[in-house]
């Protein structure tokens, strides 16, 4: 005769229970313990099998067996239950640990960037200028030939060209030969006075009298020249004032100010020394003396200007019998040097930081 089934199955069900117990606990990834599930719990799985075994019992074991099955069914899921909840634990663990951050590390640090020194002087030559009524007016690097040279007093074979050492454009003509084009890298920012004039009288060509030019002129320059005082490619403010009545005692009022107001220096000396410019008439060098500090009584070359000639006003377009004017081209690298004692003009350019942090 066959035992109950309490006797041979509840043994068997606990052997099942703890099977299952330990087959979850070797599975070590959750999809792995899904599959481990359906050998249990699936429909073709081992207690499934038991459940469906139960009609085959004689009726009087049925409730009983039924109840211990049960039972170990609901364990077996606690159990199932239990390792997911570990196995998605560990996951989170190990994902939270490689993808943690040290919060106690020191910081890398973040360093602090500064304004350039030669942008520094252009800001404040503009803040200076823009303080008696001048604008800021701008004009392309690459220029022609035109507005460098020629709207200036300066035509082809004029000797005042050689006195600039010029980048040229090449082109290569139909033979293969490098020709030069009429456009190059301005040599200074005079020509921004040209197309200043130029946009001035288009703007206000409907009116009696033009309103005054009053700007200023930033901006790189470039010639073929490099050493301690000389880069290749350098800076300049040009300034222009173009009016009904403006004469050389403006130009002096004008620049000497400016020039005491950015050294902060009251008795700063300023000359201006005769000289030579094609697009000027007459034409001064202006030069400064410090009368204290390491450049206390030397002259130093900051400027050339002049009354605007009368064919270059009339290059742009205005009438030199009504209207005259003065424009001045200074070096911003050069009173930047000055202002801050430092004699190599190339240390602008380097971009070498232990320079350039130094003006933070
Ligand atoms: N353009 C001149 C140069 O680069 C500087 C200059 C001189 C500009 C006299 C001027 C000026 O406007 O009037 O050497």
């Amino acid at each position: 005769m066959r035992p109950p089934f309490f006797l041979t199955g509840m043994e068997n069900l606990e052997q099942l229970v703890t099977q299952a117990t330990a087959a979850f606990a070797a599975a070590t990834e959750l999809a792995r313990l899904e599959d481990v599930k359906a050998a249990y719990l699936g429909s073709q799985g081992s207690l499934t099998a038991l459940l469906k075994g139960l009609g085959k019992l004689p009726p009087e074991e049925r409730k009983s067996a039924g109840a211990a099955i049960n039972d170990a069914k609901s364990r077996i899921e606690a159990a199932l239950a239990a390792r997911r909840d570990d196995l998605k634990n560990a996951r989170l663990a190990a994902q939270l640990a490689s993808e943690s951050l040290d919060v106690t590390l020191p910081g890398r640090g973040q360093a602090r960037g500064s304004i350039h020194p030669v942008m520094r002087t252009l800001d404040r030559i503009e803040q200076l200028f823009r303080s008696i009524g001048f604008e800021v007016a701008d004009g392309p690097e690459i220029e022609t030939d035109w507005h460098n040279f020629t709207a200036l007093n300066t035509p082809e074979n004029h000797p005042a060209r050689s006195m600039h050492d010029t980048f040229y454009l090449l082109d290569t003509d139909e033979r293969g030969g490098r020709v030069r084009e009429d456009v190059l890298l301005r040599t200074h920012t005079s020509p921004v006075q040209i197309r200043t004039m130029l946009a001035h009288v288009e703007k206000y060509k409907h009116l009696e009298h033009m309103p005054e030019i009053r700007v200023i002129c930033p901006g790189r320059v470039y010639r073929v020249d490099s050493d301690a005082t000389h880069s290749p490619m350098f800076h300049q403010v040009e300034g222009l004032w173009v009016g009904e009545q403006v004469s050389f005692a403006d130009l002096k009022g004008v620049v000497a100010d400016f020039l005491r107001r950015f050294f902060e220096s009251d008795d700063l000396k300023v000359r201006f020394r005769p000289s030579f410019f094609p697009f000027t008439e007459p034409s001064a060098e202006i030069d400064v003396a410090f009368m204290h500090g390491a450049l206390e009584g030397r002259w130093l070359e900051i400027a050339g200007c002049g009354m605007v000639h009368p064919n270059v006003l009339r290059f742009g377009g205005i009438d030199p019998e009504k209207y005259t004017g003065f424009a001045f081209g200074m070096g911003p690298d050069r009173l930047t040097m000055l202002r801050y004692g430092i004699n190599d003009l190339r240390l602008f350019f380097d971009g070498d930081l232990r320079f350039l942090s130094q003006f933070q």
